[in-house]
């Protein structure tokens, strides 16, 4: 086994020699509708766009899909479509990259944080409950790492207190909650096709909704504030442009192509790692969900409880690094960002609306679950599970080969 690699010992994996699968992957169906595209002279807002978000929408079993320039943009879409105005609260996790936040803040709402549930990482139900006051509006759950959140729980909340369901769905392509997309679960669904994610155009993004309602008012919003039988110079709302191009289209088909047995793969590997790491002392795999029956692992995320091993996550990841398997440290809380807590916050127009009538001060705001995931998550990228499946044993190797030393 040798001494740790950080110390000059041998790593498990010498990725000089063995690299991991690349990412982005692209070949013939990307080429060849690029250069259909080139050739048509049509780069802009066209047939194969339309194409895209037919597809897309029916791979994920949503009636409608609105094509966009990125995840940020397509949850501003889907506040704005669902009729989010200022001062409306809309609750939000705080183990999320900062756009789930920050759409809320830009479409003049006010989030709310309520706390996860620790073993999936996702949105916590019950404390998404309590944090439901007179102005809540909206919630939006996360499908963290590609593992849809518990829409049952949620829909039946939005139910309850009418409020509308907007999936971040931005980690997750082809995910299945009992058999249906996510995306087409709640009210509308934000996706995402920015250059680390699953399927890409290097930047890109999509809203899907089973209604037709939601779909109209998203798509004049993303072009211009037109209208579905207006004319090309009327506008109907107050829009901005946030269009997909043809060219990032013919490249998502290509993509698209390969979603399904990308995914299938990517679920054979993470089951060899979870059967492989639920007996390693001081990890903790994500319990497995049967109403969960597609997942896309856009991250494979495993607790490490370092008092068990004696050294600290951030080590860890270092030593695991430095092995030649390529980790990270999860998400911080997102209202420890300066965003929230410097003062510069009063001067969000939202937060200040005399609409709101209220103070929030987000220095108070303490979510436990949220703040032991920030220091327990080790996240293995999606492209690492796309390697042979004998390969995982080269993760499992190195994880052992560390706990061995501590
Ligand atoms: C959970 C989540 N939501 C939203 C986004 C925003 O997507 P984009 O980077 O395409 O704007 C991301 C991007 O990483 C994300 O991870």
């Amino acid at each position: 086994m040798g001494g740790l690699a950080i110390d000059g010992g041998r790593p498990v994996r010498d990725v000089s020699q063995k690299p991991w699968p690349a990412w982005p992957i692209f070949g013939e169906p990307e080429k060849s509708n690029l250069l259909e595209v080139f050739e048509s002279g049509h780069w802009f807002y066209g047939k194969k766009v339309k194409e895209f978000e037919e597809k897309f929408a029916t791979f994920q079993g949503a009636n409608f899909g609105v094509s966009c320039t990125n995840g940020t943009a397509a949850l501003e879409m889907a506040l704005y479509a669902c009729g989010i105005k200022a001062g409306d609260e809309v609750i939000i996790p705080p183990y999320s990259f900062i756009a789930t936040a920050s759409a809320v803040l830009r479409m003049n709402g006010v989030p709310i944080f309520a706390d996860i549930n620790l073993e999936t990482c996702n949105l916590d139900p019950e404390d998404t409950e309590r944090k439901i006051t007179e102005r809540t509006r909206a919630i939006i759950p996360v499908h963290v790492g590609g593992l849809p959140a518990d829409m049952d729980a949620f829909k039946l909340i939005a139910q309850k207190y009418r409020l509308k369901l907007i999936e971040d769905a931005c980690h997750s392509w082809g995910s299945q909650w009992k058999g249906k997309g996510t995306g087409a679960l709640g009210d509308c669904g934000a996706f995402s096709f920015q250059m680390s994610k699953n399927i890409t155009s290097g930047e890109g993004g999509i809203l899907l909704t089973e209604q037709e309602e939601i779909a109209d008012i998203a798509r004049s919003f993303s072009n211009c504030g037109r209208s579905k039988t207006g004319q090309w110079y009327q506008h109907v709302l107050a829009g901005t442009n946030l269009r997909l191009t043809e060219l990032q289209a013919a490249i998502l088909l290509g993509q698209l192509s390969r979603l399904k047995e990308q995914t299938e793969h990517r679920e054979k590997t993470a089951r060899i790692l979870d059967e492989a790491l639920k007996n390693v002392p001081g990890i903790e795999t994500i319990p497995s969900d049967e109403r969960v029956t597609r997942r896309s692992y856009h991250l494979y995320i495993f607790r490490f409880i370092g008092e068990d091993w004696k050294i600290s996550r951030d080590r860890f990841v270092e030593l695991l690094n430095a092995e030649g398997i390529p980790a990270s440290a999860g998400y911080p809380p997102l209202y420890r960002n300066p965003l929230f807590q410097e003062k510069s916050l009063t001067a969000v127009c939202s937060l200040s609306c005399p609409r709101y009538g209220r103070t929030i001060n987000y220095t108070n705001v303490f979510c436990s679950q949220a703040e032991k995931a920030s220091w327990q998550t080790v996240w293995l990228p999606h492209w690492l599970l796309l390697a042979p499946v004998e390969e995982m044993a080269d993760v499992v190797e190195a994880i052992r080969k560390i706990r061995a030393f501590f």
